[in-house]
């Protein structure tokens, strides 16, 4: 398909701006050049107005909610008009959702996809339409119509998550230096990795296997059930309910159900971390760590989790401030309404199968126990009382 390229776009997108800010100023009809409203495409078709298509993934997690709440709000503030929709974790309502997002005369999009294979049709017509489609958080893979990705460090998520297992096994510090009077093992642990058409699940599974690795070739670390590829633990759509059934399966195939020991279990996300834990305790280890519960990690700071962590049960997860990623989906979405190419802090990473999408890259920060207060309720992101509750009191 042929399209005009980043920088038609860009212009297609500005023109728009400038109509629309024209029109705000009570100018409008000056016919000024790239001002006008016979500019073709996105710009016509919804009458001169920055309009952008917000598509999040499901609301079944805290996360995106709070994603596309703040996305919202941000652009709003700009002045902008939000289309924001959740899709339920089901293809085929985030793709009528975006076709629908373009019929109503969107601008720009901005997608965290639930599928990042299954876009293509929405994004050739995003493209044909010069409509510049973000990908947010998610990356969208196999269509050159993506022209910017913001997301978190999504190895360096994997490499902290790997991280805090070796700290909380004894074997190494929290910034992961191998400590003198380590266990020599052999410790079992086991592994779980997120989504298979989650491209995040790959980097976050690939991120902990490069620091868990010598651990396990040396023997210090032993995955007993044996199941150390990414398709045998990868967990589909995330969710907690299937995490905890294969939790079980493994107590009962390799630790005879519950009485041999386990140390440590690698989880992506802290709706697996609570499915793993349930298994965990309903098996009879612990039911905090210093009873004997496995450690487990996590991500997100989901609420419930934190306070698991700050009760001694779950060990910790990896913090990322949704409100951070918003912003920098918003100051990306200014600089192509003014035209402007968006600063990206990496252009090497994220290959989509079809091109490098230029990146913005956030970084995370792990939480335990100890400095929970510190990142979480001194930041503002929770209150004590949403903590001491495991709940989020509007
Ligand atoms: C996100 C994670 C999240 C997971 C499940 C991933 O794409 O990067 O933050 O835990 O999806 O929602």
């Amino acid at each position: 398909m042929k399209t005009r390229g980043f920088f038609g776009k860009m212009a297609t997108v500005a023109a728009t701006f400038a109509a629309g800010a024209l029109a705000l100023s009570g100018c409008a009809g000056g016919g000024a050049g790239g001002a006008s409203n016979s500019d073709s495409g996105a710009a016509a078709s919804n009458g001169g107005k920055v309009k952008v298509g917000v598509a999040m993934p499901t609301q079944t997690s805290e996360r995106w909610i709070a994603d596309g709440n703040a996305v919202k709000e941000g652009l709003e503030a700009a002045g902008y008009e939000v289309d924001l929709q959740f899709a339920n974790d089901d293809i085929p309502t985030q793709t009528q959702q975006i076709d629908q997002m373009i019929t109503n005369g969107a601008t720009i999009l901005v997608i965290a996809s639930i599928d990042g294979t299954a876009l293509s049709s929405q994004l050739d017509t995003a493209g044909s339409k010069n409509i510049p489609v973000i990908a947010y958080d998610r990356l969208i893979r196999d269509n050159e119509n993506v022209d910017f990705y913001v997301s978190f460090d999504n190895f360096k998520v994997g490499v902290a998550q790997g991280n805090a297992l070796l700290f909380g096994l004894g074997l190494t510090d929290k910034d992961g230096k191998k400590l003198d009077n380590a266990p020599k093992g052999p410790l079992n642990i086991e592994l779980f990795a997120g989504s298979p058409d989650d491209n995040n699940a790959k980097f976050f599974f690939d991120g902990a296997m490069s620091v868990l690795k010598p651990y396990l070739d040396d023997g210090t670390l032993v995955v007993k059930s044996g199941q150390t590829s990414f398709d045998q633990v990868a967990i589909l759509r995330w969710q907690q309910e299937v995490a905890q059934k294969r939790m079980e399966d493994l107590l009962t195939s390799t630790y005879g159900g519950g009485s041999e020991p386990l140390a440590g279990v690698l989880s992506p996300f802290d709706g697996i971390s609570r499915g793993i834990i349930t298994a965990l305790q309903g098996a009879g280890y612990g039911p905090a760590i210093k009873d004997g519960l496995p450690i487990v990690t996590g991500q997100d700071a989901e609420i419930a989790s934190t306070k698991m962590i700050a009760d001694g049960i779950q060990q910790s997860t990896i913090f990322k401030d949704t409100r951070t990623l918003a912003a920098q989906a918003v100051t990306v979405i200014k600089a192509m309404a003014e035209g402007k190419q968006p600063e990206a802090n990496d252009t090497t990473t994220y290959n989509n199968g079809v091109k490098v999408v230029p990146s913005y890259l956030l970084e995370v920060e792990t939480i335990y126990a100890d400095n929970l207060k510190e990142k979480l309720i001194d930041s503002g992101y929770f209150t004590q009382a949403d903590v001491d509750a495991g709940v989020v009191k509007k």
